[in-house]
């Protein structure tokens, strides 16, 4: 159901890699809701070509831009607005990636050339959008920008590895980078810390399905699917959220403030029968 919320509203999305993508999710409901927008992502990652499809139906362009490279977020940064005729409503930032989690390193053999991409692709990259944006003057003011994040970034998990550290950047970022947007353009930043959620990313950790059902098991509500984290994206997008600014905003269920659940008592004491 559409209720109209991002009327007129225009942004870039970026991270969208395939259906089960959080991001792809956010763009079918930004469509839905009334938005334009720019569709972004790695160039390596375009190459699977799915990504084309989302545009066709959102009737978004897509302009590759990998998320380490200022020169190229300048210029995903400049097409959007000249596409869209003017600044920005919206950035979502859903871009995560850990060489070490790829390599199934434990979190006492880091590689620490992998940790530093790591840190560049899941948490810099977040700084780096916002510095265009802020350099080339591409947010309206009132604007919205989001990133998505992992309460690892709080608590141990321990195959989370370095993203951990890397969420825990990420969510530091926005509250800064939230204050001087908030000062000068009157520009909105928060992060959504998003249950554990069957994309390409989440379940490359280790020991995923396991976290997947302790989540939701964990949590009164069960785990918020990507479709329910979309829609949280919309409403940061949209009018209604104004005031709502430098947070981490816990997505999960109620899993964050549960201590241990019943259900999880009653497995435990399955096994232990
Ligand atoms: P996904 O694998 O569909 O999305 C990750 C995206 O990052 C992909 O589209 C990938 O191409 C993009 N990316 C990687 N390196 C890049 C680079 N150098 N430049 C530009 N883009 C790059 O997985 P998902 O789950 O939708 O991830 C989106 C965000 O949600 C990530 O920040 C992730 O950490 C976060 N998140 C995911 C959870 C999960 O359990 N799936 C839970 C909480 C947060």
């Amino acid at each position: 159901m559409s209720n109209n919320l991002l009327a007129g509203k225009v942004g870039i999305i970026s991270g969208a890699l395939d259906s089960k993508s959080i991001a792809w999710k956010v763009a079918q409901k930004a469509h839905a809701e009334g938005a334009r927008f720019v569709l972004t992502n790695a160039p390596l990652a375009m190459r699977m070509g799915e990504i084309k499809q989302l545009a066709e139906e959102c009737g978004a362009l897509i302009v590759p831009a990998d998320a380490t490279s200022v020169e190229e977020l300048e210029n995903l940064f400049s097409q959007a607005t000249e596409h869209l005729g003017g600044k920005l409503d919206f950035v979502l930032h859903s871009i995560g990636m850990s060489p070490n989690i790829r390599k199934k390193k434990h979190y006492g053999e880091l590689d620490y050339k992998f940790f530093q991409q790591t840190l560049d692709v899941s948490a810099l990259s977040f700084h780096k959008m916002m510095a265009v944006a802020e350099r080339q003057d591409a947010m309206k003011e009132w604007g919205s920008i989001v990133a998505l994040s992992y309460i690892a970034a709080q608590r141990v998990f321990p195959d989370y590895t370095d993203m951990s550290q890397a969420k825990a950047m990420l969510e530091s970022i926005a509250r800064n980078y939230g204050y001087r947007l908030g000062k000068l353009k009157k520009v909105r930043v928060n992060t959504i810390s998003q249950s554990p959620t069957k994309t390409t990313a989440g379940t490359g950790v280790g020991g995923f399905d396991a976290f997947y059902d302790y989540a939701d098991k964990m949590s009164p509500l069960g785990n918020a699917p990507a479709e329910a984290c979309a829609d949280y994206c919309i409403t940061l997008f949209s009018d209604l959220t104004r005031y709502v600014t430098m947070q981490n905003l816990l997505h999960d269920g109620g899993f964050s403030s549960t201590g241990i659940s019943e259900d999880v008592v009653e497995a435990l004491m399955k096994m232990n029968s």
